[in-house]
């Protein structure tokens, strides 16, 4: 269990095992598709970008949605802390279990404005965002970022710069701005962070983030570097039953994997680009693992992808017969 503790809410996670925020992945719908099937402890929404005005709380409410049975953070990306406050107020008020800070992002036109993982270059700029989100709000702030912009020589810093700026805990993806989302995560560097935190005039937890494959690297992660939670990313499109087996619970058979995606396509709408990228991303229960066949549903019309998954589900029993009365 992790607890993040704020000046005067906390929030339990329970399993200690997070959904990333991932933008055009992660949105409520595939949360609340997420969440019934167990071992999910938490979730983080999309970030919203901070630029001219404070995030208004209809757009926070939006992006959290109806509640799923697990704590949903927002998340909020600025460069500086104009309108932070009157923002972080807002998600407070729209029903997010907390809020996340994101200095992450690598995104070129991010990255321009001098968002996301720019402010890795500026310590002294994430503790001033923090520390104002953090005297904004009862609820707990929490900062997410990567190891650094191309080297991981200030992480001992960075991590400590947020948590003594009064983050309750930070996410460490465990990547550079410069590494792709291809090259392996250095989960070192997440024990690294451990320790530096540890050393803290206020120690706050560690969530570890990056490279999780499987539900048993879940368990590794924790093993093998201490973090007190894991957030998983990629690997819960790939997998959404990832949360439910990392809790002990059975691996999704084919049929009951091919449910699950054609509830999804149902619920993104048949003809939305996101029917792709999840046939770019899924392996549950071993499916795709044909090259040939992922590239022809790929290439195919996005309505043959419904077709592929139908025929992996069994019929069920016929519907009870229709009543009518007189
Ligand atoms: C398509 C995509 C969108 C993402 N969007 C966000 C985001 O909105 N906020 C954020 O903090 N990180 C974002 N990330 C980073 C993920 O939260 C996570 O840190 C990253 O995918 C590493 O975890 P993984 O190796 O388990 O996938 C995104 C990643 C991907 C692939």
């Amino acid at each position: 269990m992790l607890c993040l503790t704020g000046p005067t809410r906390a929030v339990t996670i329970d399993p200690p095992v997070l959904l990333a925020p991932m933008e055009g992945i992660t949105d409520r719908i595939f949360r609340s598709l997420i969440a019934p099937h167990g071992g999910l402890g938490a979730a983080v929404s999309e970030f919203i970008r901070i630029t001219v005005a404070p995030t208004p709380q209809r757009v926070c409410r939006r992006d959290l949605g109806p509640p799923i049975g697990v704590p949903v953070a927002l998340q909020l990306m600025t460069p500086d802390d104009s309108h932070l406050a009157a923002s972080v107020a807002n998600a407070e008020r729209a029903g997010a279990a907390w809020v996340d800070l994101n200095f992450g992002c690598p995104a070129p036109v991010v990255f321009s404005k001098c968002a996301g993982s720019a402010l890795l270059a500026h310590p002294e700029r994430i503790a001033r965002i923090v520390a104002t989100a953090a005297a904004a709000t009862g609820l707990p702030v929490t900062a997410k970022m990567r190891a650094g912009i191309s080297s991981p020589a200030h992480l001992r810093e960075l991590v400590a710069a947020a948590a003594e700026a009064g983050a309750a805990a930070i996410t460490l993806h465990a990547r550079l701005r410069i590494t792709s989302y291809d090259e392996p995560a250095t989960w070192a560097w997440l024990a690294e962070a451990r320790d530096a935190l540890a050393r803290c005039a206020r120690p706050v937890p560690l969530i570890g983030n990056g490279g999780i494959e499987t539900a048993a690297d879940i368990v590794r992660m924790r093993a093998e570097t201490g973090v007190d939670a894991v957030m998983v990313g990629r690997a819960a499109l790939a997998d959404p039953f990832i949360f439910r087996t990392a809790a002990g619970g059975p691996a999704p058979t084919v049929a009951e994997a091919s449910a699950w995606a054609l509830g999804y396509l149902d619920a993104i709408g048949s003809g939305s680009p996101k029917a792709k990228q999840l046939v770019r991303y899924w392996r549950c229960a071993g499916m795709l693992a044909d090259p040939a066949q992922r590239q022809a549903l790929l290439r195919g019309p996005t309505p043959a992808i419904a077709g592929f998954f139908t025929s992996l589900v069994p019929a069920g029993p016929a519907p009870p017969a229709t009543r009518t009365s007189g």
